[in-house]
């Protein structure tokens, strides 16, 4: 175990504009423009979470910015009750060890906090990882945009069970549990 590694989920600000942009070409191009990150950093409805790695102690003279790299985000919009998960993307050198789903219970505990009911989201057909991420999560297909996405690739519209109830608390709970536990095995060598 890697005692040393840590991982900070914190709101997106203003000022992580750049970092989220590296990401998200890195994560899942193209990514959002500039003047749309403000926008929606300054927009009531929306609320964004950002991922970073504190590598303080591994780095012994680290460049600017590489203390604590950006390394995943997530975002919803709250609509009435509704939490609408809008993006959600993890650095690919950082893929497969738990931290999209870290980030994910991270959103969906935030859209609850902010007055959320139920969460839906979209997402590809062909997006096997996404789908499988959010399955576990009881997300369930209530219906299709068809040739939603710019390839005219289709939507599938995915929800899951009310927050409030006591069974989907419970399997937040339950993987949260797992997935910190997951994280704190990660070698941090291996990624840096
Ligand atoms: C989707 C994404 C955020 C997942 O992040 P991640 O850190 O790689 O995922 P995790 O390691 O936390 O895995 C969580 C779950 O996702 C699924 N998953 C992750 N990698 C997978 C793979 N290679 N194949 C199938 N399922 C996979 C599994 O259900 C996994 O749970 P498990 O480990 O118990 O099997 C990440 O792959 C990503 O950034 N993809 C590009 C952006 C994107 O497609 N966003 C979604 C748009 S709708």
């Amino acid at each position: 175990m890697n005692q040393e590694l840590q991982f900070d989920i914190a709101t997106l600000k203003t000022t992580d504009i750049a970092d989220a942009m590296v990401l998200e070409k890195a994560a899942y191009p193209p990514p959002t423009p500039r003047r749309d990150f403000v926008r929606e950093l300054n927009s009531e409805v929306t609320h964004y979470l950002g991922l970073r790695v504190r590598l303080s102690r591994l780095v012994t003279k680290p460049a600017d910015g590489m203390l604590n790299p950006l390394i995943g985000l997530a975002g919803f919009w709250l609509l009435a009750d509704e939490v609408h998960v809008v993006t959600i993307a993890v650095d690919p050198a950082w893929k497969g060890l738990g931290l999209g789903e870290w980030l994910f219970i991270a959103l969906l505990e935030a859209g609850q906090a902010a007055g959320g009911r139920i969460a839906t989201l979209e997402v590809r057909p062909s997006n096997a990882v996404a789908l499988a991420l959010y399955q576990k999560y009881r997300f369930a297909e209530v219906g299709r945009r068809k040739a939603y996405y710019s390839d005219n690739e289709d939507a599938l519209i995915l929800t899951a069970p009310p927050f409030e109830s006591p069974a989907y608390q419970s399997l937040l709970a339950f993987r949260k549990n797992r997935v910190q536990s997951r994280l704190q095995k990660i070698d941090l060598d291996k990624h840096v």
